[in-house]
This record gives C-alpha cells, structure tokens and sequence, in this order.
C-alpha cells in the first residue's frame, strides 16, 4: 500500500468488455481499500472510450499507457498490483513483468493459453515469490460454493466418479467463433479459455488434481465448411456493412450497441481487431465439440463434455459417491439478459421461460431412500453472484476464507493442466500425463 490512505493502488491492463466490471468496481465499490490509478492497452481508443466514461460519471480520466511504457507506469503511478485483463495470449507477458518488478499480479482466467507461457510464469513466481491470484470468479458463486460444503461433509460419501456437460447456447457459444477466441494461439481454444472455469471447480470440489488426460474434439458446427455442411453459411467476412449479415441470426450487430460499438468498432482502425467475423467463415484453429476422459490423484475419474452450438445454455454435474449421488443442474445465460443492448440478434433461446432461464437446483439421491432438493433458486447475475463476492474478496477489506475461494498460481496451473493435455490428446490420440507437460 503506497499512498498515505492505506489504499491498495491498482493498474488495469485489458480494456476491453470484462474491464468494465473491474473499473465500475474500484471507480467506487471501495474508496477505503482500493484505487484504480492506471490503464494499459495496446488501443488507445478503448483505453480512451473508459476515460469517456469515467469523466461522464463524475470520475477523473486516468493515466493511459501503451504496452512499451508498462514498467514505466509501475514506478511512475506508484502501482502496488496488476490486473492482466487482456486477451489471454498476453496474460503471460504481463504477469512476469509484474512479479519481476515486485507487484502483485492478478488475473483473469485463463492464466494462459499454453504449456511454454504456463511454465515461464511458475518459474518466475518460484524465483521472485510475488504473489499470484486467477480470478474464478465460478467458485465463489453461492450454489457453487453450496457444492463444495456437501461434498466436504460427505452428503454423498467418498465420490468415485464425477460427470459434468457443459453447454453453451448459440449467442455464448458463437460468440467464441467471431473474434480471437476462434484462433488458439489466442485462446487456447475452449477447454482452455472455458473449461478452466470448469476444471477449476472440479479440482476445488474434490480437492485434488488431476494426473491423467485424455480427449476428443473437433470442429463440427462453425467455420467454413460445416456453415456450408449444415447449410447455415452466409456469405460475409464481418458483419459490419454486410447486406447478407443482416438476416443472418449469427451475426452480430456492433453498431446497434453505443458500447459495442466504442469499445470496438470505432476502435479497430487501431489494431484491425474484428469483433463481428462470421461464425462460418475461415481461419478458425479450435474445436467446438469437445469430450475428456480425466483421472485424478485421488482416483476419482471425470467426464467432461463441451459444445459450443446448443439451443440452451446451462450445466449438469454429478457425483457419484459410495453414499448416493449429487447432482447440480443449472440453466444461466448472462448473455441473454441484456442481448439487444449489446447487439445481439437472438433474444431468449426459444424453450425457455422468465421463470426458468436461470435457475439452479441441487438434488442428492441417497442409497435406498428418497431423493432431497437441497437447493431450487434463481441464479444472481454476474456468474450466478460470484463477480460481485470476488470483487468484494479482492478489493475490500481482508476475511477470512473458510472455504479457500481465493485462487494462486498453483490452482490457476492445475486449472490448465486438463485443457492442456486434452489438447495434447487430441494431437497425438494418446491419453497424457498431466506431470509430463507441467511441473505441478
Ligand atoms: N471470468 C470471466 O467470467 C470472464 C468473462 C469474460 C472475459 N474474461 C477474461 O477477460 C479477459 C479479457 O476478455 P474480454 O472479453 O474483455 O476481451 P476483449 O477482446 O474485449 O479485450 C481484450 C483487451 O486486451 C487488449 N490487448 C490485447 N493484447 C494486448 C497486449 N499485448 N497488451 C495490452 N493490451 C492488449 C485489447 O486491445 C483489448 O482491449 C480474457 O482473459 C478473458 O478470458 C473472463
């Protein structure tokens, strides 16, 4: 803490859409803990959009830097902790420069996107010691958390096995495909930019690690070819200005959204950034349709499944445990809460109702007894409330951490480590060693 009032002071690097939660939340969540002082990003126009925005709410307009001067920000803003926010090919970059210039780092998942970036920044906190935390936000959202009480108090016994399908609907899940999380050596593809988030939370429910990998997955609904196989294909490179973009359901309208649009359409004279390429057209380098065998430490085994093209949005995860079995079913769509202002064409998938469109239930199934609904509830927006607990964690005052919400490198590695060695699986079609690739 480097200013008189005890407050943390905080540079933000990545400003794209998910920095608009982390500057609306230090602009003035916590003036007596926290202080945004900084902003960095290869654009200057997004960096300048957030300025107009600040000022337009009474806030002063904050120093804005180019990625050459992000040490020269360190000293010069007196920055105690970094916010790597950026696209996750860069994370990496970012993170070592901060633990090499002794401030704290955090950041948003991934923390990157392949074996080489993920050892360089184990090596670097191993040599400096600077603390590293991987923002998942999933685990601190209540129903999740509510899992990780009932398995730690054996509601089902000691668990052999876990199913978990993850299903992103056709806005979430296109979304993907029309901007850099289509190529992989940006993303990493889905089971690294996503499934983190999902491996994550296995790996903290059970409290293990996995050891042993092996995947399947193609790209079977968009790009060019499957566009054209599934007769979905439009003839358009980006939807802006494209008469055929306008019918067309998986396009997206950038200049239909004042937000959209300054964030990227008035900014991509910089860096030719297209936030709105046609889900089938060319060039994408990752899968859509993703299966994964896992075995942990423990023994437990995982079945893991993701795609990207479904009707609905929402997850299923189950336990199966020596006592009985836990299931968690949950419908969520931050997406669609709020699609037209941000440009997005469908509105709520067809199927689903107000009452239902979010909702999580719980339900464990004894052994020789009836089943019992532990949970039925709304889900909170913000990743089912878990934005609004992680910043409180991050920027507020300390507490305590009873159910270890916070996440390091370690778990941010281990969190990789699935999607990696799927990844790897898929090359060779070999199952893989997680310790072969990482040194966990
Ligand atoms: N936890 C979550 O629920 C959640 C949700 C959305 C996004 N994210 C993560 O947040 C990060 C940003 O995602 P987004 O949707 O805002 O992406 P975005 O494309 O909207 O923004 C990325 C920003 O990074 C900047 N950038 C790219 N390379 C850079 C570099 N080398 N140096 C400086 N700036 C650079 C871009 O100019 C852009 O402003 C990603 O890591 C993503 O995985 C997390």
């Amino acid at each position: 803490m480097s200013d008189g009032n005890q407050r943390t002071r905080y540079a933000l690097v990545g400003l794209g859409s998910r920095a608009e939660m982390y500057v609306n939340a230090l602009a003035s969540g916590f003036p007596d803990t926290a202080e945004l002082v900084a902003l960095c990003d290869s654009n200057q126009t997004r960096i300048a959009a957030y300025n107009g925005w600040l000022t337009d709410a009474g806030h002063p307009a904050l120093p804005a830097y180019t990625p050459d001067r992000f040490e020269e920000m360190l000293t010069a803003e007196r920055v105690d902790a970094v916010i790597v926010c950026t696209t996750d090919s860069a994370h990496d970059h970012y993170l070592v420069s901060a633990m090499n210039n002794g401030r704290r780092a955090i950041t948003e998942k991934p923390m990157t996107v392949d074996v080489a970036k993920c050892r360089a920044i184990l090596d670097t906190q191993r040599r400096t010691g600077v603390p590293v935390e991987v923002t998942f936000n999933y685990r601190y959202n209540p129903v999740h958390q509510r899992v990780r009480e009932l398995l730690a108090d054996d509601t089902v016994g000691r668990v052999g096995s876990v199913t978990f399908e993850w299903l992103l609907d056709v806005q979430h899940g296109a979304d993907y495909f029309r901007r850099w999380h289509r190529e992989r050596e940006h993303s990493g593809g889905l089971l690294v930019h996503k499934s983190s988030h999902h491996f994550d939370l296995v790996n903290w429910w059970l409290d293990d690690r996995p050891e042993l990998v092996f995947g399947m997955g193609r790209l079977f609904f968009y790009g060019e070819s499957n566009g054209a196989r599934h007769g979905l294909a439009r003839d358009y490179a980006r939807a802006a200005g494209s008469e055929e973009a306008r019918s067309d359901p998986f396009a997206l309208d950038l200049a239909a959204s004042p937000r959209m649009r300054a964030l990227y359409l008035d900014a991509e004279h910089e860096d030719g950034y297209l936030r709105d390429r046609n889900v089938f057209g060319s060039g994408i380098t990752v899968e859509d349709d993703m299966s994964v065998l896992a075995r942990y430490r423990s023994g437990v085994s995982l079945n893991y499944q993701l795609h990207a093209y479904s009707p609905y949005e929402g997850y299923r995860v189950c336990f199966n445990g020596s006592g009985g079995r836990l299931e968690l079913a949950v419908r969520e769509n931050d997406y669609a809460r709020s699609p037209v202002e941000d440009g997005f064409r469908l509105e709520r998938p067809p199927g689903t109702d107000a009452a239902d469109f979010t909702r999580a239930t719980i339900t464990r199934y004894p052994l020789f007894a009836e089943p019992e609904v532990l949970l039925d509830e709304p889900l909170e927006p913000g990743h089912g409330g878990g934005d609004e607990l992680m910043l409180r964690a991050l920027f507020g005052p300390p507490a305590a951490d009873p159910l270890g919400l916070r996440a390091d490198h370690v778990a941010g590695a281990n969190a990789l480590a699935v999607g990696l060695a799927a990844t790897e699986s898929f090359r060779t079609g070999a199952p893989v060693r997680v310790s072969d690739l990482l040194p966990l």
